[in-house]
């Protein structure tokens, strides 16, 4: 029997901390409730669903039905020498499943510690952190076909998987319900600290292990990132933006310091902190919306911000970004 709550506050089921209702909100603990819900709780839709809100900027109440798959489980489903195979279903708490990985000495997802949100989220926007993206690791996403009503299962493959992207976002977007996703892990991992001051961190830790990996990059993070449950926020609200390598070039000729990542021969990829910290917003305070001070490319609510407040920001960061440097930031953040 499923609850349905009416007139729901989603303040503390967004990091952002947005105080909007849902005019109504279920959590549904197994996948005879979500098809219960779909099909005996039509009267209460349009619905939207909702993982741990880590992604999502909610700019007015919800007026139809949030669903919350709650469903639990980190089951090993097969186990070689090299690989165990592991399924977590949607409603796990991400970064417990890497902790578990990292208690269990198993290697893949070490270095994507501390990221918020479901395990069910991960494949969306393809979680990344600091030289890891979850689709090296994931084997297959299974999913509830909101129109069949079957559990179809995708091969890495056939994710689509790319920077914070995936088939998830574009042509599966609100087509689908992801309830367990399955993941490769390694019993003899090669480690990876190759990103930024990352590799500095696990030296002061003493030897290379999974725990010193994930005990530095929850440094690393906790030193930049600010914690949601002190300071909403949701985390980077745009993505780094990926230009020609000759606009980057005409910009260098300007900012010597601007930091370039090659993507390939002809395309970089520029950190939107970057940009939006020449644009002088970093640290910057408009009301009750701000950007963070150590890290621009994460807006925040200082309390109180209304989801209009943080959007409109947003957007005029995005509109003086354009000016300066002639590129249009694209939000990784999900506006509702
Ligand atoms: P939500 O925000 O609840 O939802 C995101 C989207 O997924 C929505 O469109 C929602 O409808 C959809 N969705 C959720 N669950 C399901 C499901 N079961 N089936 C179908 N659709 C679903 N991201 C990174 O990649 N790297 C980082 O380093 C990183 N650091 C962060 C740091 C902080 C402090 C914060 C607040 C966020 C950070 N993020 C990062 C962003 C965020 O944590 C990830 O995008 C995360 O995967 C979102 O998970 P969630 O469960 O909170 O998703
Ligand atoms: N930078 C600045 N000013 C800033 C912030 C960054 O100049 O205020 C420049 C610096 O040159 C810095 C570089 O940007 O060296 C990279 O900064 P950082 O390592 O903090 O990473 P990021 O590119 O800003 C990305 C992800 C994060 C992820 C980190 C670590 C995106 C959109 N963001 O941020 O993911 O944790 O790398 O791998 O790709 C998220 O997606 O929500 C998120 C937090």
């Amino acid at each position: 029997m499923v609850n349905i709550k009416e007139n729901f506050s989603l303040k503390h089921s967004n990091t952002l901390g947005i105080n909007v209702y849902a005019r109504y909100f279920v959590r549904t603990k197994s996948l005879d409730d979500i098809k219960d819900v779909l099909e005996n709780y039509r009267k209460y839709f349009p619905f939207y669903i909702l993982g741990g809100g880590s992604n999502i900027l909610f700019t007015g109440d919800y007026n139809g039905l949030i669903i919350q798959p709650d469903l639990k489980g980190i089951n090993i489903i097969d186990n070689d020498l090299e690989n165990c195979i592991v399924e977590v279903g949607a409603g796990e708490n991400w970064d417990d499943f890497v902790k578990w990985a990292v208690e269990n000495n198993l290697g893949g997802i070490e270095n994507l510690s501390l990221i918020p949100g479901s395990a069910g989220s991960s494949p969306i926007q393809n979680i990344g952190a600091y030289g890891m993206e979850v689709s090296n690791v994931i084997l297959e996403v299974k999913y509830l076909d909101l129109l069949s009503k079957e559990i179809v299962s995708l091969s890495n493959r056939e994710c689509h998987f790319g920077y914070r992207d995936s088939i998830f976002k574009n042509h599966l977007k609100n087509r689908i319900i992801i309830t367990s996703v399955v993941f490769r892990l390694k019993h003899h991992p090669v480690f990876n600290t190759s990103y930024g001051n990352l590799q500095t961190e696990t030296g002061k830790k003493g030897k290379l292990s999974l725990q010193n990996i994930r005990d530095a990059v929850i440094n690393i993070r906790r030193s930049k990132l600010p914690d949601p449950e002190e300071l909403g926020n949701a985390g980077s609200f745009y993505k780094n933006p990926v230009i020609s390598a000759n606009q980057a070039n005409e910009i260098k000729q300007q900012f010597d310091s601007v930091p370039c990542f090659p993507v390939d021969e002809t395309r970089v990829k520029i950190p939107a902190g970057w940009l939006i910290e020449m644009c002088g917003w970093k640290g910057k305070r408009v009301g009750s919306a701000g950007v963070h001070e150590k890290q621009a490319l994460v807006l925040v609510n200082y309390g109180g911000a209304t989801g209009e407040e943080i959007r409109n920001l947003a957007m005029k960061i995005g509109e003086s970004v354009f000016a300066k440097f002639k590129i249009k930031l694209e939000t990784e953040v999900n506006i509702i």
